[in-house]
């Protein structure tokens, strides 16, 4: 599944763009939900929005498919203004909203037919179109249900379909695994990769290995503005790129000793606590570009007899660099 992941240069170099977001920002009253944000979508491109709650990622979105402006900043679709002819291209748009909320009243296709009749399906094309959606979301067996009386997993594939009723060229999905099993999540997760090879997705999530699988690209938000944004390789790389060094000493008492020699070697930036247990405690430290203090740690630590347990180098998990980036923010735990 993670190998999945596409590396077509196609998409990074030749592919024209398909969302352009620029510079936008967006205040309810004093909270600044956006601050300043740019970023660009190519087409055939899946994009992941990645943040802790209460980022931006659905005030993000919601601009994106048009429900409301930002306060400053544009975006653009296809090189047209979203905000100069909303209609017209909100039409390009498919959108699974964070809380989906359905006719619940209707069977499953009763509300599809519904739906493409709004998004002007041509009247000949529809029942084929519906036919086709209802299969590919795994909603066949179900189509005659009320969607009041499916589970929410279902609820959600209905909400997918829904989205990609009137084969929008852009498909934005808030949260589109949340509230699923782990089965549908690996089904939903292989159906999004799928249409992404049709179609410029974005999506949004808090699960990190989500973003591995699916997207081909992330933006990590945090506080309202974008902190990293790559490949996921990208970012592994670029922090790999500053050496983190794990440290772990046999002697407790030890701790405040050992983060003020740690602290005074050269090409350290930064010492965190890792861990603390009663009979060892470990350290991270930043090292700056091109510097690999491990050499001076063993010696220093020798010499003031702090016994070692381990030294290592080690590569950041994506998970890492997210609470890296997103931590790191807010400088918790930090000693220098
Ligand atoms: N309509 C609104 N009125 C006032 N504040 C809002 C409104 N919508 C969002 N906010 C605030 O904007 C910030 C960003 O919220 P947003 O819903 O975009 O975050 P999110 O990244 O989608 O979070 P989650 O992962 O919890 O869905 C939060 O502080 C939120 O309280
Ligand atoms: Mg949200």
């Amino acid at each position: 599944m993670v190998d999945e992941r596409r590396t077509d240069e196609a998409i990074e170099a030749e592919a024209p763009i398909m969302v352009q977001v620029q510079n936008i920002s967006k205040d309810f009253g004093s909270v600044h939900a956006l601050d300043h944000v740019s970023f660009q979508i190519r087409q055939g491109e899946i994009l992941g929005l990645l943040g802790p709650n209460g980022a931006g990622k659905t005030t993000a979105m919601r601009i994106l498919t048009g429900y409301f402006p930002p306060s400053r900043g544009d975006v653009w679709l296809k090189g047209e203004r979203l905000f100069a002819n909303p209609n017209v291209v909100k039409r390009m748009i498919g959108y699974l909203p964070e809380e989906v909320s359905l006719y619940s009243d209707m069977k499953v296709r009763e509300y599809l037919g519904f739906v493409a009749e709004i998004k002007k399906v041509s009247r000949r094309r529809r029942k084929p179109h519906i036919d086709d959606y209802l299969t590919r979301c795994g909603l066949w067996d179900v189509k005659n249900r009320l969607i009041n009386q499916l589970s929410k997993g279902f609820r959600q594939r209905v909400g997918l379909a829904q989205a990609l009723i009137g084969d929008p060229e852009v498909l934005v999905l808030d949260e589109p695994t949340s509230g699923l099993d782990p089965k549908q999540i690996i089904e939903i997760r292989s159906l999004i990769r799928e249409l992404g090879k049709e179609r410029t997705v974005v999506l949004s999530t808090h699960i990190l290995p989500e973003v591995n699988m699916v997207c081909d690209r992330v933006l990590i938000i945090n506080e309202g503005r974008v902190v990293a944004s790559g490949t996921t390789d990208e970012l592994e790389a670029g922090l790999k790129d500053r050496h983190e060094i794990f440290v772990t000493i046999g002697d407790r008492k030890m701790k405040d000793k050992a983060v003020e020699l740690l602290a005074s070697i050269s090409g350290v930036e930064r010492v965190r606590l890792v861990e603390e247990k009663v009979d060892q405690v470990s350290f991270a430290l930043s090292a700056t570009h091109g510097a690999d203090p491990r050499s001076s740690v063993s010696r220093i630590f020798v010499e003031h007899q702090i016994p070692i347990l381990e030294i290592r180098a080690g590569r950041l998990s994506l998970e890492e660099i997210f609470m890296k980036i997103v931590v790191s923010e807010k400088d918790s735990q930090n000693y220098l």
